[in-house]
């Protein structure tokens, strides 16, 4: 690549440090070092993704991974020339070309991350542009493994991986994968890459937090979606929930270095598929079930957030056989159902914090506030749902936080992952 190429970096200032406040993460200058291995398909989403959404991004390529995906190919998903080891190498440069990109990376995503490439970090090699611009910068790394299941349980690429695990607690590096499932080799185990929505939410998580894992060593046990309520076998009374924002939240926690229990209702569509492995997730149906599970694990949960929608009624009786039309009530009898986030107030240890949800519409912030001293929580999160492109089922949300001291903050609309992360940014200063 020509000098004219690797000019053209913009080397404008790194954005400012996460902020302690509640505005939402500007994109980020995101750096991609691909190594060899087939997954390198998989990056092509990657890069398009993250271009498409406005964000700058910069691809460099080891030799080994241009034998599976051209550098042309990425030049053009990421709108702006490919960096290999013969521009490293060029006698053109002004500046060194790993010192130059390892300043300007506010996130260096290194996938697929190959054995090789994992050993050469672990012992701090620096033979070619990839390993050099990681010595040469200090931003967060994302690291998503790709190989054959027999390789990565070999006990060297475990020490190494092992290694690298330990300067996650010092939040240089972070991951994302190996999931277990079908490799290229055909068998079915541990290795296979992380899908490319994971590692774009890991991307975008990391743009907000800087590599921050304020939630380290915090269990937080989170609930999200609907429940449904059954009448039969078919019929049920529930609302619009998806279970998107409980996933957001569990995600941006984990993220954050949080352990995490999702119980969640029904999911919408293929979002269970996005639940990333490190979350342990319990499903439900019934707000009694909910009940049960909430109940069982929040004595170990620092924080406990309510997100679910929970069915505040339910069929007082119901059959366990389809019921025909002609006996079906013309009145419905209803129950309420426990109210799960009151009982886990009254249960609560000193030091545990909980956080319920209110799903408002017009004024949010009055019913809201008597809902927090009702209930007796540390804060409530109410959010509209009568406003476009927010709320049940929308990829965006927008709220406002009340504390149980008064104070109250507002979080804009935005994705639920970016909602999630000022969430924490904010829980994290009020509820020590
Ligand atoms: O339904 P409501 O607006 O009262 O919900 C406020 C909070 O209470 C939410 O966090 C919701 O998850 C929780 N809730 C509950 N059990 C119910 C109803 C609501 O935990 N039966």
């Amino acid at each position: 690549m020509s000098l004219q190429a690797s000019s053209s970096i913009s080397l404008s200032a790194k954005g400012s440090p996460a902020n302690g406040g509640l505005a939402a993460s500007k994109p980020s200058k995101i750096l991609i070092g691909i190594t060899g291995g087939v997954a390198a398909y998989k990056l092509c989403e990657v890069t398009s993704t993250l271009a498409k959404a406005g964000i700058e991004v910069r691809v460099m390529m080891t030799r080994q991974s241009q034998s599976f995906v051209s550098a042309l190919t990425f030049a053009a998903l990421s709108r702006h020339p490919v960096y290999t080891d013969d521009d490293f190498w060029s006698a053109k440069q002004a500046r060194p070309l790993h010192i130059e990109l390892g300043e300007w990376a506010d996130v260096f995503v290194i996938a697929p991350l190959s054995a090789n490439t994992l050993a050469k970090l672990a012992h701090g090699l620096a033979d070619n542009l990839l390993t050099n611009t990681v010595l040469a910068s200090t931003c967060p790394v994302l690291l998503a493994p790709a190989m054959n299941t027999d390789m990565w349980q070999q006990a060297a690429v475990q020490r190494n991986w092992q290694q690298l695990e330990t300067c996650q607690l010092a939040s240089r590096y972070h991951s994302v994968g190996p999931d277990v499932g079908r490799l290229a080799c055909d068998r079915i185990g541990t290795g296979r890459m992380a899908e490319p929505s994971e590692i774009v939410t890991a991307i975008y998580s990391l743009s907000h937090t800087k590599g921050r894992r304020d939630l380290l060593g915090k269990h937080l046990l989170i609930s999200g979606g609907t429940t449904q309520e059954y009448l039969d076998p078919v019929r049920f009374i529930g609302n619009p929930a998806t279970g998107r924002m409980g996933i957001a939240l569990a995600q941006a926690a984990s993220h954050r270095g949080a352990e995490v229990t999702l119980v969640h209702g029904p999911l919408a569509g293929d979002l269970a598929n996005t639940i990333p492995a490190p979350i342990r997730t319990i499903a439900v149906t019934a707000a009694a079930d909910m009940e049960s599970a909430m109940r069982s694990a929040q004595p170990s949960a620092d924080w406990t957030i309510m997100s679910a929608a929970v069915a505040d009624i339910r069929p007082t009786h119901s059959a366990t056989y389809k019921l025909p039309k002609a006996e079906l009530p013309t009145h419905l009898s209803l129950s309420p159902v426990p109210d799960i986030v009151a009982q886990l107030a009254q249960q609560k240890s000193p030091g545990q914090r909980i956080i319920g949800f209110a799903a408002q519409t017009g004024d949010i912030v009055t019913p809201a506030l008597s809902k927090l001293k009702g209930k007796q929580l540390d804060a409530i999160v109410t959010n509209p749902i009568d406003k476009p492109d927010s709320g049940f089922g929308s990829a965006n949300n927008q709220a406002v936080i009340l504390l149980a001291n008064g104070q109250q903050r507002r979080i804009d609309n935005g994705s639920k992952l970016s909602f999630a992360h000022q969430l924490y940014d904010c829980l994290a200063t009020y509820c020590q």
